[in-house]
């Protein structure tokens, strides 16, 4: 058929998130599946640059759907940004015969993406960051086994918090989004949970509950603070001065990034990759896939980025509550 996307680029963007790998798994076998070619393009649009393009077969993502990180590796490449290397990127695509793409990464890489598109490659944007920070969708490859990692680590936290009888702050990831802070907030029965978007720096609150809260024999304060906010270790002292609590903060941090996909990221990587095959199969292009109210469903990228969304707010008044 004229105009059929006959070989398939696949490459991973920004920051890794666990369940990429499933997600280039079920993008290189629904493309084998279909008659496609498929080709890994490796760090990102860095790699396209530099033309780190290798053939993939069915064997080539074997084994990996339990492994958190790319086995593309993944870069920024501050080259991209600019009007004459997306050119260079699409005449190195059609060099290696691509004629449709599947990004996967967040809102940066989108945005690379659609001047791909603009240069006449069809191209797929997949969201994959653990932040969950990519507004038309209501999940993101990564964010599930984040939380549950991150939750997880906060439960040991509490144990030691509790037996020395501390307050204890501990700094979760998402750039300026609290969704992460947001979800194991709730999810650890914490205290507090600070965001960027949320908090409005009243500390003298934190401390007046810090100290209601030794007055009625509270063994342990768990406060969860999102990076958008930081200074944790700034917090703690300062927290620990005020109201003679031992206080300590713990960064999480890269934790977050890695580990084996749970089984929610693994199942929705694939349906994801798999449906950007379809997509692009179909000679959709500068589309992207999102998951909305219950469904997989794809917006046009221009659009998709012009949406915005905030921390669920009834969530949010409700971690309050169920802390008291
Ligand atoms: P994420 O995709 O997770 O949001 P970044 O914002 O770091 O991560 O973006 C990843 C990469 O996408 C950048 O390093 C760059 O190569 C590309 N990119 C980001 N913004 C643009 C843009 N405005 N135009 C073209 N490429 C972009
Ligand atoms: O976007 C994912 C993320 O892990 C953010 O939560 C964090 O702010 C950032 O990436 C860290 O980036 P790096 O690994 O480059 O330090």
């Amino acid at each position: 058929m004229a105009g059929k996307v006959k070989t398939i680029g696949v490459l991973t963007s920004g920051g890794d998130a666990p369940g990429m790998n499933a997600t280039i798994r079920a993008v290189v076998r629904t493309a084998l599946a279909k008659g496609m070619k498929v080709k890994g393009i490796k760090r990102g649009y860095s790699g396209l640059l530099d033309e780190e393009i290798v053939d993939m077969d069915a064997k080539s993502v074997s084994d990996i759907i339990q492994r958190g990180g790319t086995i593309l590796y993944t870069a920024r490449c501050h080259r991209f940004r600019e009007p004459e290397w997306q050119q260079k990127g699409a005449e190195i695509c059609r060099k290696h015969g691509i004629d449709g793409i599947v990004v996967i990464g967040g809102d940066g890489s989108f945005r690379g993406a659609s001047k791909l598109a603009a240069n006449g490659i069809n191209t797929i944007g997949i969201p994959g960051t653990i932040d969950l920070d990519i507004s038309c969708t209501d999940y993101t490859i990564g964010f599930d086994t984040a939380i549950n990692t991150a939750m997880e680590a906060i439960d040991k936290i509490r144990d030691t918090s509790t037996s020395h009888e501390r307050c204890s702050i501990i700094e979760v990831m998402g750039r300026k989004a609290g969704y992460i802070a947001l979800w194991c907030g709730i999810a650890n029965g914490a205290e507090e949970v600070l965001t960027y978007e949320k908090y409005d720096g009243d500390e003298q609150r934190i401390i007046d509950s810090v100290l209601e809260r030794k007055k009625v024999g509270k063994k342990h304060h768990i406060i969860v603070n999102a990076e958008g906010v930081g200074d944790s270790e700034g917090l703690a002292k300062r927290i620990e001065a005020a109201t003679g609590v031992e206080t300590r903060a713990t960064v999480i941090g890269h934790i977050q990034r890695g580990g084996s996909p749970t089984c929610k990221d693994r199942v929705y990587a694939s349906v994801m990759g798999a449906k950007a095959v379809d997509l692009l199969e179909e000679g959709k292009s500068n589309r992207v896939i999102a998951y909305k109210n219950g469904e997989f469903v794809d917006y046009d990228i221009e659009e998709a980025l012009a949406m915005t969304k905030d921390l669920d707010e009834y969530m949010y008044n409700m971690a309050r509550r169920l802390s008291r």
